[in-house]
């Protein structure tokens, strides 16, 4: 019997100057970056987030609050890595991740090959499974005004029994 999970994960965080902008692992030329606790890598949040969804797991939140400081400043890879070893521990694999970033500047489309090699090294998945989407807001509200930006993520789990 096919057992199949389908997951979703959202993540937003605020743009800042003099902080970094990093999109799935990487780093995109930017004079503002995403504020956090973390590197505030909001694809590699929402991905973290939807793996955790697919098997009900709770939330990114749950799992790493930003009150212990084991996981204060923590490269969000971590997250993900962590999730996905809970994913496999119960049985489970990926299919497949498709994913939108929702960022008014700087443009992404250069970055998308970088980032879906990112993810799928940190997945171990084929980059043909990894699906990276861009979109600006339209220069409306607080991401089309550049205070903020958002990702999105589904994912769908395999079991593998
Ligand atoms: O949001 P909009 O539909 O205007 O985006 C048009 C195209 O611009 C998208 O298909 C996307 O590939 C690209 N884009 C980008 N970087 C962004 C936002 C959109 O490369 N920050
Ligand atoms: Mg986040």
């Amino acid at each position: 019997m096919t057992r199949l999970r389908v997951g979703l994960g959202w993540d937003t965080h605020r743009l800042k100057e003099g902080r970094e902008l990093i999109l799935g692992g990487v780093v995109i030329p930017s004079d503002l970056g995403l504020d956090g606790h973390s590197d505030a890598d909001i694809l590699l949040h929402a991905i973290t987030d939807a793996l955790l969804g697919a098997l009900a797991l709770g939330d990114i939140g749950m799992h790493f609050p930003d009150t212990d400081p084991l996981w204060r400043g923590a490269a969000s890879r971590q997250f993900l890595e962590h999730a996905h070893r809970l994913v496999r521990e119960r049985g489970y694999e990926i299919v497949n991740v498709d994913t939108t970033v929702i960022l008014q500047r700087p443009k992404l489309k250069d970055y998308r090959t970088p980032i879906r090699e990112s993810l799928g090294a940190i997945l171990r998945l084929d980059v043909e499974a990894v699906s990276v989407k861009f979109k600006t807001a339209e220069q409306v509200g607080p991401v089309g005004e550049r205070l903020s930006a958002e990702a999105q993520a589904v994912v769908l789990l395999t079991g593998m029994a």
